[in-house]
């Protein structure tokens, strides 16, 4: 279907206004994709998706992502893509800021049940804006296009 009302978005305004870390955030969707921002501090949990590859793009600060063999080093700027089976950890040791591109069927942390793991569901809560926190307020001129439904596949 023709996504009528698509709008320009800033991913990083928006990655900046979350709040909570380890908590990805759907802004937008194509085809079977989302397309997700997150502020992440600290470590994730070592996992996999075994049928999906995921796209990590960092928007500000510096990621590793530890792999079984090797760690990714990624600064402002670089992208990296997590093939479907691989395990990996990310690590943030200062705060970063991501944009992902995963498919609707991704799971947070694969078929891994921990405490930071969250549901598509909480991932696909709209971004409040609180006006009265302006540290986590969405900037007025960012308008998320998502809808729940959508979700179900
Ligand atoms: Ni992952």
């Amino acid at each position: 279907m023709k996504n009528t009302k698509a709008l320009k978005q800033s991913p990083l305004s928006i990655a900046e206004s979350l709040c909570d870390y380890w908590s990805p955030r759907v802004i937008d969707q194509f085809e079977d994709c989302y397309i997700k921002v997150a502020k992440l501090k600290g470590s994730l949990t070592w996992h996999s998706h075994e049928f999906e590859d995921e796209v990590f793009f960092i928007l500000k600060g510096y990621l590793e992502l530890e792999l079984k063999d090797e760690v990714i080093h990624l600064e402002t700027g670089d992208s990296f893509v997590i093939s479907a089976g691989v395990e990996h950890n990310p690590v943030a040791k200062e705060e970063c800021l991501v944009m992902l591109i995963e498919k609707k069927a991704t799971l947070h942390t694969g078929n891994i049940s921990h405490p930071q793991s969250k549901s598509i569901e909480a991932q696909l809560k709209p971004i409040v804006n609180r006006t009265t926190e302006s540290f986590c307020s969405i900037p007025s001129n960012v308008k998320l296009n998502i809808k729940i439904a959508d979700a179900k596949n």
